[in-house]
């Protein structure tokens, strides 16, 4: 990662640590080359930094997919709340000034494309296949397995899924990200589990190709 990028994204509000981002920034490298990134939960763009570290580096584009509104566990009185994140006049959780803010001074504007929206609407409509899917979205049950029946049939051979505060220990966290995208995309026999570093897993495409059904 280079130093100002890595100051960037250190500097960034988020929620990822320094060891899964440097896997997130690792597996870019290795795949940007052979067709886009996509992430799934914005949020400020720390993890989108180290994305799109990869692609100012190699070349390539980082998608990031985000309706800025914050995840249950973001709005207020729950446990990630912050409240400069929230719109004054709307009294509604805003995140795309600060991520616009965050990619503009990380000087990624080139390398990163916000798509705002919900990302099951944006999945809806996707066709593009995915070298790096990163899915870091909505920790609940019901956007997790939307996630899951979105996105992952859009990875192409040899592409890799990384999936986020995975827990298989149900005392270290939530259990959708595990329950709802890990095991089930493992289950499929379409990927192959190649390393954990943390919360975070990376599974290779090892069985058929972009748009192809999964399982
Ligand atoms: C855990 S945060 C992402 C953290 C970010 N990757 C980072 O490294 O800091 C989850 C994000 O997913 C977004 N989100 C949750 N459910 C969503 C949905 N159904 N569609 C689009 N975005 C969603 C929230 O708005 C929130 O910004």
């Amino acid at each position: 990662m280079p130093d100002d990028l890595l100051a960037h994204a250190r500097a960034a509000k988020g929620f990822m640590p320094e060891e899964e981002g440097e896997v997130l920034h690792r597996w870019a490298r290795e795949r940007l080359p052979h067709g886009p990134a996509l992430e799934v939960g914005t949020y400020c763009g720390k993890s989108a930094i180290w994305l799109g570290a990869a692609a100012r580096e190699l070349g390539g584009t980082v998608f990031t997919v985000d309706h800025h509104r914050g995840s249950e566990e973001n709005q207020a009185g729950w446990e990630h709340h912050d409240r400069s994140l929230v719109d004054a006049d709307l009294g509604v959780m805003d995140t795309l000034p600060t991520f616009r803010r965050t990619i503009r001074e990380a000087g990624l504007e080139e390398q990163v494309v916000a798509v705002v929206g919900r990302s099951e609407t944006v999945s809806r409509w996707w066709r593009t296949p995915l070298s790096v899917l990163f899915i870091d979205g909505g920790h609940g049950v019901d956007p997790a397995r939307a996630d899951f029946r979105g996105w992952p049939r859009w990875i192409m051979a040899d592409g890799v899924l990384l999936v986020h505060d995975v827990f298989p220990d149900p005392g270290d966290g939530g259990r959708p990200p595990y329950e709802d995208i890990y095991l089930p995309a493992l289950a499929t026999g379409a990927f192959t589990e190649v390393e954990a570093v943390g919360s975070m897993r990376v599974l290779r495409r090892t069985s058929g190709d972009a748009g192809d059904p999964l399982g």
